[in-house]
């Protein structure tokens, strides 16, 4: 079975509803998921499964999530040629550089040489009020691994 990993940064807890909710829709589906706090991973480990999906908040003027930060740093040398990827995060549609983390990583991730397997989730607000929304993009995830 294919081993995927959800790793996010979450300030107020709004990207860990998310998280909670991709690794639910996973785990149901049956797959091997595990969820880490990208703060207790080092990018190393992450060669060790198939499928890495990130979960990122935005934060300043378009930046990532304060944990994130020294984890993208050192990503560039872990090299995901060969998996499959996926990115998803919350932002605020009243600043201009609205879910700029999502893209971020998704360069990242593209970069490395990780095939994105569907198009990333930008929520707007309250993950809590958009559950039904979440879901249906992790169905999609399950889908597609
Ligand atoms: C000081 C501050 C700056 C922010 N900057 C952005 C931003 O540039 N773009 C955006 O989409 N959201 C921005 N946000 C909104 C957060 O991304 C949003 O509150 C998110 O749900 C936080 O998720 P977290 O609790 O998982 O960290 C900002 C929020 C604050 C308080």
């Amino acid at each position: 079975m294919k081993k995927t990993i959800i790793v996010y940064g979450s300030t107020t807890g709004n990207t860990e509803v998310m998280s909670q909710r991709v690794e639910g829709v996973l785990r149901d589906s049956g797959m091997d998921v595990t969820l880490k706090e990208v703060r207790a991973i080092a990018p190393e480990a992450l060669t060790g499964y198939d499928v890495i999906i990130f979960g990122c908040s935005t934060w300043g003027d378009g930046e990532l999530q304060d944990d994130f930060i020294p984890f993208k740093k050192k990503i560039r040398e872990a090299g995901f040629e060969g998996k499959k990827a996926a990115v998803f995060g919350p932002g605020d549609s009243m600043y201009p550089q609205f879910c700029k983390a999502v893209d971020i990583l998704e360069q990242v991730l593209k970069s490395c040489g990780a095939d994105m397997i569907i198009e990333s989730l930008k929520i707007d607000g309250d993950a809590i009020f958009q559950l039904n929304k979440i879901e249906k993009w992790a169905a999609e995830v399950a889908a597609k691994i």
